[in-house]
């Protein structure tokens, strides 16, 4: 069993043309979501790569994120979509394919210098993973790494990031299939 060969596509969603890469048959299969965080934790635990906290995005980066946070014993901050936040937070605007959506975090999510990982279950435009960076440059964090289950090459995302001097870590990805 591999992680790749239990994520559905569903063609034509949300719209035509597009190649839904559904995580749902992955993370409800025990043994595909354990392989999941077993894959990361295994890469994290070594301390290669040097974080204080893992940072979330709402809302599929909340599955991966609390689960890892446990494995590797280290604190978890979630990126919120707009308005749900309760205490004084920061915000960033992002474009989407149309228009713009925003994200926010708690201003005391942690403090200047904190070094992050920052998961998502999956790497697109990488549009959402560079605001999230953002909030976390805007507390003065700084991002160690960008986890994610699914690399889409093909959208441009792990370009982008890398042009940008962000490192990438996915453990599968669809490129021309
Ligand atoms: C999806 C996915 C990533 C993002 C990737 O989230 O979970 O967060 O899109 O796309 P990008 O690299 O082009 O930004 P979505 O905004 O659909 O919301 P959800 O996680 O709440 O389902
Ligand atoms: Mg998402």
């Amino acid at each position: 069993m591999t992680i790749k060969s239990k994520i559905r596509t569903i063609p034509d969603y949300p719209k035509k043309g597009i190649m839904f890469r559904d995580i749902t048959t992955l993370i409800k299969d025990p043994v595909g979501f354990r392989l999941v965080i077993d894959n990361f934790t295994q890469r994290y635990i070594k301390g290669d790569v040097n974080f204080d906290v893992i940072v979330g995005i709402e809302s599929r980066g909340f599955i991966i994120g609390g689960a890892l946070s446990y494995t590797l014993g280290k604190g978890f901050v979630p990126v919120r979509k707009k308005g749900k936040l309760p205490a004084e937070k920061i915000s960033h605007e992002y474009e989407l394919e149309y228009g713009t959506d925003i994200i926010e975090m708690h201003k005391d999510a942690f403090t200047k210098d904190t070094k992050v990982l920052l998961v998502d279950d999956l790497l697109a435009t990488g549009g959402t993973a560079l605001a999230a960076a953002a909030l976390v440059e805007k507390l003065g964090g700084v991002v160690s790494e960008m986890a994610f289950i699914v690399n889409l090459p093909d959208v441009g995302g792990e370009k982008r990031l890398k042009e940008k001097g962000y490192k990438i870590f996915a453990l599968t990805k669809f490129e021309g299939d």
